[in-house]
């Protein structure tokens, strides 16, 4: 097994929320900043010292995704690319990174999030616990209905909620999650969600359960760029406070 932490960057999905930009686009491609969406997660994995990168995408938009990205050389690292079929969820995306993690820890983000802080040392916290178990950031937002919520007990999360109703806290569940590679055992043992899905909730929620998942505060600003709202406040959010790496 390979100690050293692998990346992932998880691009699927159909970015419903975002139509007609996405119609015929990635959701990940559209710019943010003076950049493509994707270079934003890709360059916090390259800036923690991570140079294998897992790329997950959907099958209409792979080529487009190779093509912009390339071997990695131009980003000093080494592209992996595996196609989701269909979108069935961020936990089924992240169940076919099992043979590139190749037993290792893996640092994973979702495209579309967008965060200023740099990634290394929430990284090196986890791979100061030996790259053992889960570990995962939260955000305090505004309108926590909108994410997976964490409901917290003094400093420990007890549970997360997929996008409650009545959220328990302000906490958001960002997209960036550190996992060993007993994660793939537990998306094996998922079963859909209501909408269908492998919710990358439930793995979570495994972890917490068997009492192996951390966490971590992000201290500067975060995002996720899925809505013409949040889009168009990680533009204003990138300008202002340019993300570091
Ligand atoms: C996903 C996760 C959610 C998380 C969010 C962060 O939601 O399911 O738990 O809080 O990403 O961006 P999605 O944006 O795919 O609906």
């Amino acid at each position: 097994m390979d100690k050293r932490a692998k990346g992932i960057v998880l691009a699927g999905g159909a970015g419903s929320r975002l139509r007609p930009l996405t119609n015929v686009t990635n959701k990940h491609l559209l710019p943010v900043g003076r950049k493509p969406m994707i270079f934003h997660p890709v360059e916090k994995l390259v800036g923690a010292g991570i140079e294998d990168i897992l790329v997950v995408t959907g099958v209409e938009h792979m080529g487009a995704v190779v093509n912009l990205l390339g071997s990695g050389r131009a980003f000093k690292c080494r592209f992996t690319y595996k196609v989701q079929d269909e979108s069935g969820g961020i936990a089924q995306a992240l169940g076919l990174a099992e043979e590139f993690a190749a037993g290792g820890p893996t640092a994973v983000i979702l495209g579309d999030n967008i965060f200023e802080d740099p990634l290394g040392p929430y990284l090196d916290k986890f791979m100061r616990d030996g790259g053992r178990g889960a570990h995962i950031l939260v955000k305090k937002v505004e309108d926590p209905g909108r994410f997976g919520v964490a409901e917290m007990s003094g400093d420990r999360i007890v549970s997360i909620e997929e996008k409650p109703a009545n959220p328990k806290s302000d906490y958001a569940v960002t997209g960036i999650y550190f996992y060993d590679a007993e994660v793939y055992s537990v998306i094996r043992k998922l079963r859909p969600s209501a909408r269908n899905e492998l919710e990358i909730t439930d793995v979570n929620n495994h972890y917490i359960s068997n009492s192996s998942m951390r966490w971590s505060p992000m201290t500067g600003w975060w995002s996720d760029a899925g809505t013409f709202e949040s889009l168009s406040k990680v533009q204003r959010l990138v300008e202002e406070n340019p993300p570091r790496c």
